[in-house]
């Protein structure tokens, strides 16, 4: 059983990724920690109680960071999530509330209470995860891994030619959780470009799940159509699923180790690159996936929910 704390920017992937969570029997749930990017902070813990009430959670979310470390914020990208994050399902107030602790003393603390036990899925930009890096040296210790939906080695960007979305929109935070020296790997594009699911996977979902997976059926289509504007894809990717499914399951991956920095400015910024003269630990980069085998699990897994 693998103890999760995915930390997220819902989102419609992220969405995916956190019902995937709660069906998956090998899964224990933690929490969630929020961060800005598909959406703001403020409406990313408003959509991760609202995705963990739909799933019938009682789990704690924590609020994360508003801004990144050192860049002004980004305006969220509601061209491919939809302005409140979930396509054109509109906003709906969850009935709980976020813990007053913020997302980053939250990790800190579970990281201690499960020393060695717990595994971080950071599924948007790194900023709370490098907040709790620097609050807490020990963080990266008491952590078993930082597994991270991020970044691109040789695959190219898809928010710049150079840059993944998670990446670029603070790059300065996710230098830091490479530099950290933790047990880090690295779910890429490299990897999530190769998972894609079409129109007839969410037909075939909501059709085996009529509320939850009907939920992300509807919410795929505004998803399936940034896609289809992209124009180099049959269906979408799941790279937020993909990375949760990386947790559990790293014998679907082939992983490179190396050191890595991420470029902070100019045109290249958000670029993770590949740095032997920064003498860092090696991030696990994943670099190849049994594409059909994560599907599958991604499918079958969330037939599962009511
Ligand atoms: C990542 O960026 C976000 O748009 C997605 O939710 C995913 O985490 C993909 O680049
Ligand atoms: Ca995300």
């Amino acid at each position: 059983m693998t103890k999760l704390i995915i930390d997220t920017d819902p989102g419609i992937d992220d969405a995916m990724a956190i019902f995937y969570a709660a069906a998956a029997p090998d899964i224990e749930l933690l929490g969630l920690t929020t961060i800005f990017g598909n959406v703001t902070t403020k409406t990313a813990t408003r959509n991760a109680l609202r995705l963990l009430e739909k799933a019938g959670l009682d789990l704690p979310v924590a609020k994360g960071a508003d801004v990144p470390l050192m860049l002004p914020p980004f305006t969220p990208s509601a061209h491919v999530h939809g302005e409140e994050g979930f396509g054109d399902i509109p906003a709906e107030a969850p009935k709980g509330q976020a813990i007053t602790e913020d997302a980053a003393d939250f990790l800190i603390r579970m990281a201690r209470e499960h020393k060695g036990e717990l595994v971080v899925c950071p599924i948007g930009p790194l900023t709370n995860i490098a907040h709790a890096i620097q609050r807490d040296p020990e963080f990266v210790k008491n952590v078993k891994r930082i597994v991270i939906m991020g970044g691109s080695l040789e695959e190219g960007g898809n928010i710049t030619p150079y840059a993944e979305a998670n990446i670029y929109h603070d790059p300065h935070g996710a230098d830091v959780v490479f530099g950290s020296g933790g047990n880090i790997v690295m779910v890429g594009l490299d990897v999530t470009h190769r998972i894609l699911c079409t129109k007839e996977d969410f037909t075939s979902i909501a059709g085996q799940s009529p509320d939850l997976g009907g939920m992300l059926q509807e919410m795929s289509k505004f998803y399936l159509h940034f896609y289809e504007t992209v124009g180099k894809f049959d269906g979408c990717s799941l790279h937020d699923p993909a990375a949760v499914i990386a947790c559990t399951h790293p014998e679907l991956f082939e992983t490179r180790s190396v050191p890595l920095t991420v470029t902070c400015e100019g045109e290249e910024s958000g670029a993770t690159v590949v740095d032997p003269e920064s003498l860092r630990a090696g991030t696990a980069v994943c670099m190849g996936v049994q594409s059909e085998k994560v599907k599958n699990l991604f499918l079958q897994r969330l037939a599962l929910l009511p």
